[in-house]
This record gives C-alpha cells, structure tokens and sequence, in this order.
C-alpha cells in the first residue's frame, strides 16, 4: 500500500518539481496550500505529468478546523512541511507577519500531527539560521543563531521546536537546509516564473536575457568576497529533490532503526548543497555564455538582511546518506535557459 504524505506548501516553485520523483518512489501526496504565493495553474500542470491530480486542500496553516479535518480524512504517514514564506529583505520589512505565517501557524500543524500521532517529519530549513560570525564553508555543527534576517530567525525557532518535539513528543524529525535551487522541470510544465518581478537572482537574470526585464541592479559590490559581490551555492532542483528522497528512507522508523548509543530521540539535520560557489558576477557571466548575449546589469546599494559569503561543506549528507548533487551549475543554466528561451 501506498505510504500518505502530507505536504503542506506543495506547490511552491520547488516542491511542484517533486511530483514525478514522489511518484517513482511510490507515494500518496495530499497537498495543503493557502495559495498565497502559487496558483491551480501549477496543479493543472503536475496533473499533465503524472495524469491525475494529487489530493488537494486549499487551506491556510492558520484555520486549524479545516486542517483538522484534512487529518480526519487521511491516516498520515508521514508529513513534509514547506510551506512558508521566503523572501530575506520582505522578511525585514514585514517580521511580524513571518513570525505569525511560519512559527504560529507551523505551531497548529504540529499540534495536529501530534493529535494524529503523525510523528515524521522533514521540514525544509535554510542556510539564513547561521550566524553571521561563521565562516563558509558551512557545515552542521556550527552555530546557529543571532541570523541576519526575521526569516531566518522563523526557521532557527521553528528548528528549535521541532527539536524539543523530537525530544519531549516522540517526533522523528529530518531537518534540511538548502540555499539557492535553480532550474525548470524537464517536462517544462513547471518552472520558476513569477508573473511580478522576481526577488531571486535566477529568474530576474533570465528575464533580463529575455528582455522583459531591462537590467539587473546588483545588490553591492562592497562585500568581503572575491569580487566584492555576494556569493551562495547553487544547487539544482531536481538534485535537491532526490536528496529528499534519500532522507525519506532514513527516516522511516524501520530503516533503519537507531543505532546501538544513538540519542533516543531522533532529531538530524542535513546541509543540502553542492559545496561549490559563485558569486553573483561570475553568475551572470556563466548565463551569458549559455545565452550568448551581455546579461546588462548595475550596481545598487546593498540589500537589507543580506549575507554576504555562504556556501558548505556537503560531506555530511554524502556520508550518511549516500547523497551528492550530480547536476552541473551549467547543465541547469542550459535547461532553464531552454525554458526561458521557448
Ligand atoms: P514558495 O513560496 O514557492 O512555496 C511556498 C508555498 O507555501 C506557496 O505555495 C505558498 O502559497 C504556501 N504557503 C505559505 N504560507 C502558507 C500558509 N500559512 N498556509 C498554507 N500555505 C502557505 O517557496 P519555495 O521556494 O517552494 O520554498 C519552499 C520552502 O523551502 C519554504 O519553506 C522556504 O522557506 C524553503 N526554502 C526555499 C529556498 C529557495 O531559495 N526557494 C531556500 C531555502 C529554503
Ligand atoms: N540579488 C541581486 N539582485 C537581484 C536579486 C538578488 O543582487 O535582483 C542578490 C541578493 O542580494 C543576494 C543574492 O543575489 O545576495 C541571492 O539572492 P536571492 O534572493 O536569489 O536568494 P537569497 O540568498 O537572498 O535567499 C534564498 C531564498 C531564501 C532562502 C535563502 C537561504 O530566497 O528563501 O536563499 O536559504 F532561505
């Protein structure tokens, strides 16, 4: 019998990607999302690929009655929360509305699963929880607070509490950090494309290669870095996804069961990128020579709640889960690119 993920926020930019890898793998997806930031649209077009549409409620984390009611209906296995909101400077502007969509209401959910007795979880987390004061590259033991941005600090609590469920409630926790994923699903049904201005790099830069957008503005270039412009590590979506994929297995009770001295509580935490790094200078010029024009671009003041220098070290997850990013930076560009271009 089919294992029933409940996956809330499912169809975000990066989560949409997932449906045929889930589907593989032989998974029932039910889907909650208040659609704040994504649209049926994108529904429709996982129903292209996999030909059914998932299961899906239009709720919001907040209304704690109707996701009640999405748990009477289904007997969970496991659930995988993404649902949030994400963008750094939006976040500096506007932190009591993050506070109150990502920690608040994540509270509800976890109140549900622990009524239920859902007690899995993978919870998408981000490299903004690190402090500023440590230096790439990255890895888990390092600390993790002080963040430069409310929304970083919603994800270092929400780490927190799922810790303390992990400890106090029995929940058995996968928390996974990722940076910047890139790329359009091959099918081209599903891709990153926001009808207003983007906020991320990625999609603003490939609007400009396609002219929609004039220029990018460059946000600094007066940081501590090779070029004075920011740098991250990118990673592809689809490699992200069958990361995923890998810390679902692990965190089956069954496989494996904990290890002889193992805490009794089963909280882990994975840095999910590909350990290399570009900065956003060397970004555009990598999309140029796959779009063989002058990506046009202006430095501007620097952007609130930005850090300046972050990437990791991904020994971790290749250790213990057998996990690497295989996808090169330019094989993505090309394949986005592709998209873009049609
Ligand atoms: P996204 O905005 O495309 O998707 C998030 C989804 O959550 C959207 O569909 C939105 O409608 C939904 N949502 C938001 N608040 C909700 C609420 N209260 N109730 C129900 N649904 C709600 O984002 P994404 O890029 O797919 O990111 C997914 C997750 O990964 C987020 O938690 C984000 O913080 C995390 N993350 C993303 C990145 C990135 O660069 N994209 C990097 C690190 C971590
Ligand atoms: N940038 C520009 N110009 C732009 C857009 C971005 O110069 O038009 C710069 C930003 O200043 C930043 C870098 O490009 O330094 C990357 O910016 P993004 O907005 O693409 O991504 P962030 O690194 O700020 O944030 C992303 C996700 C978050 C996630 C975070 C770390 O949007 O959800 O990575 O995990 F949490």
């Amino acid at each position: 019998m089919k294992k029933i993920i409940l996956i809330t926020g499912w169809i975000g930019y990066i989560w949409s990607h997932s449906v045929v890898a889930f589907e593989q793998a032989w998974y029932k997806i039910v889907i909650v999302d208040n659609l704040s930031n994504s649209s049926l649209e994108t529904l429709e077009n996982i129903e292209k690929i996999i030909w059914y549409k998932p299961d899906f409620f239009e709720v919001d984390l907040r209304d704690k009655n109707k996701l009640e009611k999405v748990f009477e209906k289904y007997n969970f296995d496991w659930v995988i929360h993404f649902a949030g909101l994400k963008a750094v400077w939006e976040s500096c502007e506007k932190a009591e509305l993050y506070f109150d969509n990502n920690i608040n209401w994540s509270n509800i959910l976890f109140w549900l699963m622990k009524k239920y007795w859902v007690k899995n979880i993978v919870f998408s987390s981000s490299a903004t929880v690190f402090t500023s004061d440590n230096k790439s590259p990255l890895d888990e033991s390092m600390q993790t607070w002080n963040c430069s941005n409310p929304y970083g600090t919603t994800k270092f609590l929400i780490e927190n509490i799922l810790k303390d469920l992990a400890k106090f409630s029995w929940f058995r926790v996968m928390n996974l950090r990722y940076f910047n994923p890139i790329w359009a699903h091959s099918s081209w049904f599903l891709w990153e494309d926001p009808e207003w201005i983007p906020n991320n790099l990625m999609p603003f830069i490939f609007k400009v290669a396609t002219w929609e957008l004039r220029e990018l503005k460059v946000f600094g270039n007066d940081y501590n870095t090779i070029d004075g412009t920011w740098v991250r590590d990118y990673i592809d979506v689809v490699d992200l996804i069958n990361w995923h994929l890998k810390a679902y297995e692990k965190l089956s009770p069954l496989n494996p069961p904990l290890q002889e001295g193992e805490k009794k509580w089963f909280f882990k935490t994975y840095n999910l990128w590909v350990g290399k790094w570009k900065s956003v200078l060397e970004m555009i010029k990598a999309t140029e020579k796959i779009v063989w024009k002058k990506i046009p671009y202006k430095i501007v003041d620097r952007r609130e709640g930005d850090l300046d220098e972050v990437y990791c070290n991904p020994e971790k997850a290749k250790k213990e889960l057998g996990w690497e990013a295989v996808i090169s930076l330019e094989e993505s560009l090309e394949n986005s690119w592709r998209f873009y271009n049609k």
